[in-house]
């Protein structure tokens, strides 16, 4: 079954999960309750966890390659479907567009890349040049890379998305010194998705950004949901303890991607990964429950960054 993360949220723990999930048992969590973040504007449904793909660079090595497919054939079958990419990694979006094709999932992807330039003319052409790199005739969601050419940007891509071209459109940052910009344009344009740094390594964007997003109605993709690993590294000789049973995670990953799915907006993490046991087990984190409050300052004060 599927049930939307403010379902579970609601529900917390145990007793109503199980009502609103008829023969739901702990044991097959995975199996049967899906876990969605809502987009706002639209009120489409997609699945918690996405993939980022900064390291979907290749030079044709067809050992590497092999690794990059398997990982997305993973992701696919697991019920993924949020690829985030973008021109400024290396190759990746020729790497994902080949792979998509050949994979045949082209068309059941939501798709997610982004543009940059100062220049609206230059901007045109990169975004041109996405739609062919990824083979599509109209993309997910386009989105300003660290709010660079914004005004420009936008404007095209607003027109655009008017013309069916993008289906959502938003901007994206990694850096807590570009918070301030972000908000000033949350405030004032319309937007489908911001994409921003999000872990319990990094929770600034709880104070305004998260808050702000859930007041406009935008969806937030989660860069970074590991702090690039730092999060692992924090646990590496903690063993999992009792409470991760609670959220039904098996993992550390999990709980990282939990804590972020959990938080009070329309969150969802692209945790980056070319390896098909590590998207396996991110996948695990859209099944099952959910940290409720209590819990997540309960992980907070246990992980103790
Ligand atoms: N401004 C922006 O727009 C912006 C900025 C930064 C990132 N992004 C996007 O956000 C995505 C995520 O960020 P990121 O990749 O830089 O950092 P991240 O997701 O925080 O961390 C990625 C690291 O975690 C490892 N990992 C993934 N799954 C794991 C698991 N289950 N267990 C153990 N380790 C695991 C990966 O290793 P392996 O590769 O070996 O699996 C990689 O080293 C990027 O790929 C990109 O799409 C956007």
């Amino acid at each position: 079954m599927t049930i939307s993360r403010r379902d579970l949220l609601r529900l917390g723990a145990g007793a109503g999960l199980i009502a609103a999930a008829g023969n739901w048992h702990p044991l097959r969590a995975e199996t049967q309750t899906r876990i969605t973040t809502t987009i706002p504007s639209s009120g489409e449904q997609l699945p918690a966890v996405g993939i980022g793909t900064r390291d979907y660079r290749s030079n044709t090595n067809a050992t590497e390659m092999q690794r990059f497919q398997n990982t997305l054939e993973a992701f696919h079958k697991a019920g993924g479907r949020v690829i985030d990419t973008s021109p400024n990694y290396g190759n990746a979006e020729t790497v994902i567009g080949e792979l998509v094709s050949d994979l045949g999932i082209r068309d059941d992807v939501f798709m997610a890349t982004k543009v940059d330039r100062e220049d609206p003319r230059d901007g045109i052409k990169r975004m041109n040049r996405s739609f062919e790199l990824l083979g599509r005739e109209q993309i997910d969601l386009m989105q300003v890379h660290n709010l660079r050419g914004t005004e420009a940007e936008l404007e095209t891509m607003q027109a655009w998305k008017q013309e069916g071209r993008f289906r959502y459109v938003g901007i994206t940052t990694h850096s807590p010194r570009q918070y301030a910009e972000m908000e000033r344009i949350m405030r004032k344009h319309t937007l489908d998705f911001i994409q921003l740094n999000y872990s319990l390594a990094d929770r600034g964007a709880e104070e305004r950004l998260l808050p702000l997003a859930h007041d406009r109605g935008i969806a937030v993709l989660v860069n970074l949901p590991y702090a690039r690993g730092r999060l692992f590294r924090a646990v590496a000789n903690k063993s999992l303890p009792d409470w991760a049973s609670d959220m039904d995670a098996t993992s550390w990953g999990q709980i990282f991607l939990k804590y972020v799915i959990s938080a009070p907006a329309e969150t969802l993490p692209i945790p980056g990964t070319t390896k098909p046991h590590h998207v396996k087990d991110n996948m695990g984190a859209a099944f099952g429950r959910l940290p409720d409050a209590s819990l997540r300052k309960e992980i907070e004060e246990f992980v103790g960054l």
